[in-house]
Formats: structure tokens, sequence, C-alpha cells
């Protein structure tokens, strides 16, 4: 693993493994490490959060995003914990819409307070959504989240399709034994909801324990079970970390995102933001440098430049294959 805090900047003779430095062009924003559910891949029952006052405010954040777009950053993506906890999120949406060169602004949630909010974050401009559903069982879903919460999911999803969010993508990391099961039905409900089912490898974190009591599903067995439904026909790989399909029989479109069989850190072009404004090369690996006191401090271009030079630099060209840090606070 890949510790520097923070700075200098490392250079060749620092011993580090170093990537080829490459653009970036994708920024995820943590804005909360809270979640109103405590799903086990991603976090501890017992897991404690920032105090609120350690976080970025808004305007902090989007002077930090306004820097990075002007870098090359074209798509931010909004991520937690549960990124609808934060108050007043439509806020943020619109201040990172007026940014100069107007980023697509995404967010990935659990959906289950979609359903309060997901007309104002229409309004404010929010392009997309991933939504994250891993079992369509009430009792399975209280399991595996911890909480009560299927049927918000659900109504969460519906008033978003509503308020016209298209190309909605579905998120379901496939756990054996656990709803290795629901491939099928899945596939059934994004087809009639008009979603983008994906399938996720669950992927080993410092937070769920390196994936000790779970049973990773690996990739080929993953496209296997997809097809004993229908015939996955490839698409163009896009920049992201899902490879996607037609599945022949239906003729909708699914993803497969495989981190550990198949990395895509040779292609990967983007930093995370955690919400107490920690700049992060990498989800899994090491390389991280905290700005938020920096840039109160003064001078928030030059920091946030140096901190880019840096995590840029320290990129791995592959990851080890398990993240040492907690889900939530890094935001996936
Ligand atoms: P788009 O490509 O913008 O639709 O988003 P995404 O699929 O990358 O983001 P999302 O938040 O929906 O995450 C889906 C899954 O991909 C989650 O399991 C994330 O943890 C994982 N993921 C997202 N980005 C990366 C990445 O850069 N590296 C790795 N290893 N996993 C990632
Ligand atoms: N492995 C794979 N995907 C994960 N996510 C969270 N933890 C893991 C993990 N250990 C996914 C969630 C969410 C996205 C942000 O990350 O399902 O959709
Ligand atoms: Fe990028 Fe790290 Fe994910 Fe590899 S593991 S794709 S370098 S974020």
């Amino acid at each position: 693993m890949i510790t520097v805090q923070p700075y200098p900047l490392p250079s060749s003779g620092d011993g580090l493994e170093l990537g080829k430095p490459r653009a970036i062009t994708y920024l995820r924003v943590s804005v909360t490490d809270r979640c109103n559910l405590r799903c086990g891949y991603c976090m501890p029952e017992d897991q404690s959060f920032f105090p609120r006052d350690a976080l970025l405010s808004y305007d902090e954040i989007a002077e930090v995003a306004r820097v990075l777009v002007a870098r090359g950053v074209r798509k931010i993506r909004l991520t937690g914990g549960e990124p609808l906890l934060r108050r007043d999120l439509p806020t943020l949406v619109t201040k990172l819409k007026a940014l100069p060169d107007a980023p697509e602004v995404v967010m990935t949630t659990n959906g289950m307070l979609l359903g309060e909010h997901a007309r104002a974050l229409r309004e404010a401009g929010l392009d997309r959504l991933n939504v994250s559903l891993d079992t369509l069982r009430a009792e399975r879903f209280r399991q595996l989240a911890r909480r009560d919460g299927l049927q918000r999911t659900l109504d969460g999803l519906a008033a978003a399709k509503n308020v016209g969010f298209e190309r909605t993508k579905l998120n379901t990391v496939v756990m054996g034994g656990v709803n290795d099961d629901e491939i099928a039905d899945l596939l059934a409900y994004s087809l009639a909801q008009g979603f983008e089912q994906r399938f996720i490898e669950f992927m080993p974190m410092k937070s769920n324990d390196y994936g000790v009591a779970a049973q990773r599903i690996p990739l080929d067995e993953i496209r296997r079970r997809i097809e004993t439904v229908g015939k996955l026909v490839p698409r163009a790989r896009g920049s992201g970390p899902a490879d996607t399909f037609t599945l022949e029989s239906t003729g909708q479109r699914v993803g497969i995102i495989a981190a550990i069989s198949l990395p895509f850190c040779e292609t990967c072009n983007r930093v995370r933001m955690t919400a107490e404004g920690v700049l992060r090369s990498c989800l899994f690996e090491g390389g991280e440098v905290a700005i938020r006191d920096r840039i109160r401090a003064g001078d928030l271009e030059r920091v946030v430049d140096e901190a880019l030079e840096f995590v840029r630099r320290v990129k791995p060209p592959v990851h080890e294959g398990m993240g040492h840090v907690d889900m939530n606070r890094v935001g996936g």
C-alpha cells in the first residue's frame, strides 16, 4: 500500500511505485460519511462518523471543484455515505452546475430519500442517478442493510422516474448465498422500470473485514449467471469501471463491474474527495492529501493544484485487490 501523508510531492527517488500520470476528468465527492443504512459490505454497525463541523461547506466544495474543472474535470459524482443525509443537497448541485464549463453532475445514492428530494434535485440540474439495490425482498433487505427500507427505496426510484430522471442505473453487489439467486428478478425489475442493471463484484475493504464473512462471486460466475437469462452481447467499453452489454433476449443494457477480477486502473481518470476535505488518488490504495485546513488558510488554487499533482502521480498502475479504508468515507 502506498500511504504518503501529505506533502512533499513524490519524485521517482521516493521508492513509490508510481503509475503513469494521467488526465483526471472525473471527481467523486463524498458529501457525508453518514448513512441511514448499514450494508455489511460498506460499514460496521457501530461505525463512528466525522463531527459535522469537520466537513467542507458547500461553498468550499464548489471552490475546489471550480479549480479541478478548470484543470480538466468534466464529471462530478456526489457520493456518501448517503449523500441525501446532507441538508439541502440541491443547493450544492446548483453551485456545481453553475461552474464555468457546466460539468456533468450525477449522484450515487441508496434511494431511500429520493421520494422527498428527487424533484428539487432535478430542478437544481442533477443530470443522472445511480441507485444501490441489492435485493427485491424486504426481509433480505433488512438483513443486508441492517435496517428496513426496501419499500422506501422502490418508492424513491419511482419518484426519480416521475420527475424525469432518465438512464438511472441500479447497483447490485452480488454476494454468494446472500442475493446471488436474484439476478433474473433484478433484470426483470430493471427492464420493466427502464433502468440499467449493473452487477458488481464484492470488493474486500477494511470496512467489511476484507470480506471474511462474504462470498465473492467472481466475474466469470456473474457472467454465467446472467447468461442463464440471455446471451450478453458486448457494447463499446466506456471510460468507467463497468463493462456494458446488451442482454440479447430482452434488449436491455446490463453492466458488470469487476474491479477485483479485471482491474481497470490503467484507464482510471478519477480522483476522490472525502467530506472532511481529503483528496485521494484511488479507492483502494493510499495516497491522499488533507486540503481542508490549507484551503482555509488561503491560496485555495495553489493548494488544490499541488494536491492534484500529488494524487495524479501516486495513482497506482494497478491496485492490490483490497482497500484499507472505510468505504463510507471514500464513497465507493
Ligand atoms: P459512472 O461510471 O459514472 O456511472 O459511475 P460508477 O459506476 O463508476 O459509480 P458508482 O458510484 O455507481 O459505483 C459503482 C461501483 O463501482 C461501486 O462498487 C464503486 O465502488 C465502484 N467504483 C466506482 N469507481 C471506481 C474506481 O475508480 N475503482 C474501483 N475499483 N471501483 C470503482
Ligand atoms: N464492494 C462492491 N461495491 C461496493 N459498494 C459499497 N461497498 C462495496 C463493496 N465492498 C457500492 C455500493 C454503492 C456504491 C457507491 O458502492 O453498492 O452502489
Ligand atoms: Fe482507479 Fe484505484 Fe479504482 Fe484502480 S482501484 S480503478 S486506480 S480508483
